[in-house]
């Protein structure tokens, strides 16, 4: 017999369910968390009851989680018998153990080990999700771990998150390493992790690597997400796992600021991979009666190959991650305060085209010059104009004027507003960017509070284009950043925001803190520009906001809970974007990420490429425009017009459709993207070949999540296609031809 959440149940009855449950079996001693296509199972070993890892992978019973727990045990025992082979849920540094920790802390008399007993668990339900706690407390010294389990009816992704606690009556304990999570991996032969590398200009690319001995670190020091890593690994067994078959573990951490996921083997064999805060230059001190609520390490594990994988993601960042008005109920899930499920909306409004000032003006914005491009902008059929940097005063060029968040009279002699009635006039939201974290040294809030950035007293303060960070782990700096931006949306009819973030941290000093563990200013930082959005959402429940960070350097699970979308990279290159944004479809659903179409050549490559070609790259993302419009021809213009109108024909099968990667550029030659519709009433296939030779092959691109009884009419040419056809041929492909591009849209008649 085992508990179920409400009811008491057999083995049987808990598997094969349709609601995800959570169940612990009293004989057995095994918690058993079960999703709607996986398991993940806890053994609570020895009299002390400390939970162990058991499983991660297909669905199992209780009976089966006993018998994989018993057989490692005995196994452990006879042939290797670490202390660390035990596979901890929550590896407290300490004892005979040589794995990565999860915790590693001071005590004040100079212990410095762990010993966990099991103090609590329990489960609560909370709509269409069920959290298991189990509440560890240190067998000698006033010390509390609550790791925390989530799962959902609807996906297979699994949220943990831990919250450390020194009770009143304890003593202060200085934190070395406060990870979110370890998981452990199954036993098999060998294993291929996948992740995303770049830098700016080259985000997200898909690196793939023998997973062996050595230890695997991926990290940012830089005080945000970073550029360099996503927070996502993937590993598959033996590197058998395609696009379509095969086992695939992965995770991803929800947090935006300095962080470390490290994967190793361990000396018995046992895969492991831990993550959290990165613990560099971090010690914590935690006083008396103080909590340290750590940020959420997703896991999913898929049996459908990285395909699956991603549409996984995808749809787990639509149904669960994604900023959305009407949020309002506060949830663990992502702590501090925020939480996306929303009443009003089952899912994600889906995306204006927008128009963004940037490449085609850089900082020379200003009223004339903005209401000419809106109005280019609005014959094309854009739905959202947004002027980008050089709004404000003193911003000439990027030496003076952030933090001066006042319009600039030169620019704008009647304010923002004349503007912004234009552009509602022309039927299109305004929005506006900003980037509130920073300060140019030239800037009057420099001069009034040079003390307000990260320094280190005689050191120097060492910027980056020009610019220093605002030392938001501050609350009266924080508090400056909210009522900054609070007015600007409190004055202007402002519908978007375009939140930017230009340069990583350096001297991350906090001199007013010292003594007081300045080091807390890393995470604090982040939780306090958490706390700012949050408020910001609150008060302005129907403003959108975009995470950008130079491109995409702020792009993670964190900040996607508290903005809808991010811009993906400052390079616009569409043959470029081809690379980046398969990396980024890895982890992330389309709908977050913005594409748009620039000038040719572009001003990065310069590289020349087809109009057409340039919207269907963007056109597989959230479709922005952001070219110098007044230099486009009449003609360029129209057919910009009618692939702006193409876009809002297959929009919704792209923003909430499921994504299908059917060629990749680097094995191909050519790349192509298939997207179906959530009922399966419609298909969008893009296709775009690079520099190819005469009658290169594959000539054709098989479909996907095809109905063989049914036929597909192309809405372009009106031909029909048999469903049969289009599984066992598929699509003809642009394929003698370099940088050549296709968007097909096919309707299914039944
Ligand atoms: C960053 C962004 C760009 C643009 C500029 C403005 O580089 O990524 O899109 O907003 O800042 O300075």
């Amino acid at each position: 017999m085992s508990i179920l959440w409400g009811r008491v149940c057999t083995d049987r009855d808990v598997m094969g369910g349709t609601m995800s449950t959570i169940s612990y079996h009293e004989k057995r001693n095994t918690w058993l968390l079960e999703m709607p296509t996986s398991s993940y199972a806890i053994a609570l070993t020895g009299e002390l009851r400390v939970p162990r890892h058991v499983h991660w992978g297909c669905p199992i019973g209780h009976e089966t989680a006993a018998a994989i727990a018993a057989s490692e045990l005995r196994q452990n025992v006879e042939h290797i018998a670490w202390a660390e082979e035990d596979r901890l849920e929550c590896v407290g540094w300490g004892g005979r153990r040589y794995d990565e920790p999860t915790v590693k802390v001071d005590f004040a008399d100079g212990t410095r080990g762990i010993e966990w007993h099991l103090a609590h668990d329990e489960v609560t339900r909370d709509g269409d999700s069920m959290t298991l706690m189990l509440a560890l407390q240190d067998r000698a010294y006033p010390l509390r771990v609550e790791l925390f389990y989530r799962i959902f009816d609807d996906t297979d992704v699994l949220e943990r998150w831990a919250r450390l606690i020194v009770p009143d009556h304890g003593a202060a304990v200085v934190v070395r390493r406060a990870f979110s999570a370890n998981w452990w991996l199954p036993e098999r032969g060998s294993w291929r992790l996948s992740f995303l590398h770049g830098g700016w200009g080259n985000e997200t690319q898909l690196e793939r690597r023998a997973f062996g001995s050595d230890k695997h670190v991926l990290e940012s020091r830089r005080g945000t997400t970073s550029h360099q890593f996503q927070p996502f690994f993937a590993l598959d067994a033996d590197g058998t796992a395609t696009e379509d078959h095969g086992e695939v573990w992965s995770g991803q951490l929800a947090w935006s600021g300095a962080w470390k996921i490290i994967g190793e083997q361990t000396a018995g064999g046992h895969v492991h991979v831990v993550g959290g805060w990165n613990d560099f230059d971090s010690p914590i001190v935690l006083a008396p009666g103080d909590e340290l609520a750590l940020p959420v390490f997703t896991g999913l594990y898929c049996q459908g190959g990285f395909g699956g994988m991603s549409r996984a993601w995808h749809d787990y960042e639509l149904n669960h991650v994604l900023a959305r008005p009407g949020r309002t109920q506060p949830s663990p899930s992502f702590p501090a305060r925020c939480h996306n499920r929303a009443a009003s909306e089952s899912l994600p409004r889906l995306r204006p085209v927008l128009y963004n000032s940037w490449e085609a003006t850089a900082f020379a914005v200003d009223e004339q010059g903005q209401r000419k491009l809106a109005e280019l902008a609005a014959q094309m059929g854009v739905e959202l104009f947004v002027v980008d940097d050089g709004w404000f005063v003193g911003r000439r060029d990027d030496r003076a004027g952030l933090g001066d968040w006042h319009v600039d009279a030169e620019k704008f002699p009647r304010g923002l507003t004349p503007l912004i009635e234009h552009v509602n006039q022309l039927n299109m939201g305004f929005g506006l960017w900003i980037e509130p974290e920073m300060v140019n040294p030239n800037s009057d809030l420099y001069r009034a509070h040079p003390d307000w950035v990260f320094h280190f007293a005689n050191r120097a303060r060492t910027e980056k284009r020009n610019q220093l960070v605002l030392n938001l782990a501050r609350d009266d700096v924080a508090e400056w950043v909210f009522q900054t931006v609070d007015g600007l949306l409190s004055s202007h009819p402002i519908d978007f925001v375009k939140w930017d973030m230009n340069r990583h941290f350096s001297e991350p000093g906090w001199p007013e803190q010292s003594g007081a563990n300045p080091e807390r200013a890393w995470t604090a930082y982040v939780e306090n520009l958490y706390d700012i959005l949050d408020r910001l959402h609150d008060a302005h429940p129907t403003v959108d906001f975009e995470s950008c960070s130079g491109g995409g350097g702020r792009v993670d699970l964190g900040i996607l809970s508290r903005t809808r979308q991010v811009w993906t990279s400052d390079n616009t290159d569409a043959f470029d974007r081809i690379a980046i944004q398969k990396g980024f479809s890895y982890a992330h659903a389309p709908l977050a990420m913005m594409a748009w179409v620039t000038d040719s050549p572009n001003p990065l490559t310069r590289r020349e490429l087809p109009l057409a070609y340039r919207f269907h790259v963007a056109m597989a993302g959230s479709l922005g425009i952001g070219g110098n419009l007044s230099e486009w021809t009449a003609a360029e213009r129209e057919e910009a017009r009618q692939l702006v109108g193409r876009y809002k024909q297959i929009r919704p099968i792209v923003q909430h459709g499921r994504l299908f990667r059917l060629l990749d550029l680097a094995r191909d030659d050519l790349a192509a993207v298939q997207y179906v519709a959530r009922d399966d009433s419609a298909i969008v296939v893009f296709a775009w070949s690079g520099a190819r030779h005469y009658r290169t092959r594959p000539g054709w691109v098989q479909l996907q999540a095809i109905d063989p009884t049914a036929s597909y009419r192309d809405r372009e040419t009106g031909m029909v296609h048999a469903g049969a056809t289009l599984q066992a041929l598929g699509l003809p492909l642009p394929a003698s031809l370099s940088f050549a591009s296709m968007c097909v849209h096919l309707e299914r008649l039944g």
